[in-house]
């Protein structure tokens, strides 16, 4: 199957959640507080495709016949922007209906709500410089720079979720953690010996 054929049956698998959410919430209701319900449910999406985008660079480089996987990271992202979105638009819409002055009262005085809009204005600028046109315009050296704010934002995302549920232990947002901080290792050991290999070459 072409590249281009695959990418179809990606983005209809990443549409996925949300027919399995218009189904639950036709078929079976969504329980006593569906508002929160569909929000916590886009924002657990939103972080799920954030952590499996940045586990394609990752995968690609330790799994021989991987490397194919690069080619679907931008659309993965863009997915996990697009569930984030879905998830603010939810928060804002359903959950505050569009109340602008309690909405900035919440950002203001509910830390993990101050956090969760950090991690979405990290993301906003990498949603927008994702077509060709954006990089060519950037250049590869400062797109790529700038799209190092997905490491922030994965870890604030993931603390977004820790202040939630500081109440009840969760064992996901501890996989989440958990997940986040396995890649930003792997990162960071790939960029120490890559510049330590550096080192060598330049001393004379
Ligand atoms: C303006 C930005 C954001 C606001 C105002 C916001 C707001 C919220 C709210 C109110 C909840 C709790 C829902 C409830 O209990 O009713 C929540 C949960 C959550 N949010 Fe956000 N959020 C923002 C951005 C994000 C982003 C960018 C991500 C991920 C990339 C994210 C991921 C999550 C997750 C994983 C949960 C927990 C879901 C669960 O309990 O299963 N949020 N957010």
């Amino acid at each position: 199957m072409s590249v281009a054929g695959r990418k179809r049956w990606l983005l209809a698998a990443l549409l996925l959640p949300l027919v399995w959410l218009a189904a639950k919430a036709l078929l079976w209701g969504l329980g006593a507080n569906p508002i929160e319900a569909i929000t916590r449910f886009l924002g657990d999406w939103a972080l799920r495709l954030l952590i499996l985008t940045l586990a394609i660079t990752p995968a690609a480089r330790l799994v021989p016949g991987l490397g194919v996987l690069r080619s679907y990271r931008r659309m993965m992202g863009l997915a996990a922007f697009f569930y984030a979105l879905a998830h603010v638009s939810s928060y804002v819409g359903l959950d505050q209906f569009f109340d602008w002055g309690e909405i900035g009262r919440d950002i203001a005085k509910r830390t993990y709500i101050t956090v969760g809009m950090t991690v979405f204005l990290l993301l906003l600028p990498l949603a927008v410089t994702s077509t060709d046109a954006m990089v060519r315009r950037l250049g590869g050296r400062n797109w790529k720079r700038l799209h190092r704010l997905v490491f922030p934002a994965a870890i604030l995302a993931c603390l977004h979720y820790f202040m939630m549920v500081k109440v009840k232990f969760g064992i996901e947002p501890a996989l989440y953690a958990l997940a986040v901080a396995v890649l930003l290792a792997a990162r960071l050991v790939w960029a120490l010996r890559g510049a330590s290999r550096l080192g060598e070459r330049v001393r004379p």
